[in-house]
């Protein structure tokens, strides 16, 4: 059912799958309503595990392939996915190079630390739009001294890496029953891409929720759409295979902006934290776990439904 994307080559960072659990604490904290799972992407056991662990199963294995020597990515100061690609770098022995936007902490702390302990270059830009131009220059420095550079867009979020989490919807088929709902953190798109295409792949009707960290739900939908695009080229199947599926994005949970807390994220960290002793990122899954309490409240789901929550990790920046 998934096609071509089962035998995509794949370094094994960490053993899957991940646990499923269910979360009766909250949902009684919340009013009851639908039963509550969590799948614990948080808990994948390599560099403190995140759905960038995923992704970078499979973009890793194509970096080796075209012989790369040194991995090349952006971010903010605090991303997740830089600090996954510099540790993939350091266990393949490999060099890296983090454009991040953002001015050098005096004292690196959660990810900029683990970026400095794997021992990444990290070269700071001022913005969000001159990441690209450095990472291109950081890839010409890579050739002239004799190396191999391979570049990977922002958060991974190519058909490649989105087909990680069309995998993951086959790790989890084979756990439990299709939920009812998925509700996940989206922010670059290739979490939500590779679960919703996973989704129709399988034939499954989960319905797929990502809560924006960031951008509009229309900016972001067509990104998601672009690179479902991609992931049906890369899986061997038309591209209408996807036509209908149904690309949600809810962005009435980011607040003032990009990883500035709101009262319900805040909300969601400590109430998450003292029911299941499950912790959350200010930056993504607070603001994804705020949205789902919402929904549940405002009974957006039957009681008789099953939610996931898709636990995206992150949990690196509570120590920020
Ligand atoms: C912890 C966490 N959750 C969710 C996301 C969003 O995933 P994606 O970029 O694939 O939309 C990210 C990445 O930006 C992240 O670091």
């Amino acid at each position: 059912m998934i096609g071509a994307l089962a035998s995509l080559p794949s370094v094994p960072f960490a053993p899957d799958p991940t646990p499923v659990e269910e979360m009766t604490r909250l949902r009684a904290a919340i009013g009851g309503g639908p039963r509550l799972l969590v799948k614990r992407d948080d808990a994948i056991a390599f560099a403190f595990g995140g759905n960038k662990v995923r992704k970078m199963r499979l973009v890793a294995a194509d970096a080796l392939r075209s012989g790369a020597d040194t991995l090349i990515t952006c971010g903010g100061v605090q991303s997740n996915h830089a600090r996954v690609t510099a540790s993939a770098a350091a266990k393949l022995g490999l060099r890296s190079v983090l454009v991040a936007n953002g001015v050098a902490p005096e004292r690196p702390t959660a990810n900029a630390l683990l970026d400095r302990l794997v021992g990444a270059e990290v070269r700071y830009v001022p913005t969000r739009e001159a990441r690209a131009i450095e990472m291109e220059r950081a890839a010409t420095d890579v050739r002239r001294s004799g190396g191999r550079p391979y570049v990977i867009p922002l958060g991974a979020s190519t058909p490649l890496g989105a087909a990680a989490f069309a995998l993951a919807v086959v790790e989890l088929l084979a756990q439990i029953d299709p939920p009812d709902v998925i509700v996940h953190s989206t922010s670059s798109g290739g979490t939500q891409a590779g679960l919703v295409a996973g989704c129709a792949l399988a034939g499954v009707k989960t319905r797929v929720i990502g809560i924006s960290a960031d951008e509009s739900s229309a900016s972001l939908t067509a990104e998601i759409r672009a690179i479902i695009g991609g992931l049906a080229a890369l899986a061997g199947v038309p591209p209408e295979t996807f036509a209908s599926a149904d690309v949600t994005v809810d962005d009435r949970f980011v607040g003032e902006g990009y990883g500035i807390p709101t009262d319900a994220s805040r909300h969601a960290i400590d109430l998450v934290a003292r029911t299941e002793a499950l912790f959350l990122d200010p930056t993504y899954t607070a603001k994804a776990m705020a949205g789902l309490i919402d929904l549940v409240q405002a009974r957006a789901f039957a009681p008789d439904q099953t939610v996931l929550f898709w636990h995206t990790g992150g949990q690196v920046g509570l120590f920020a």
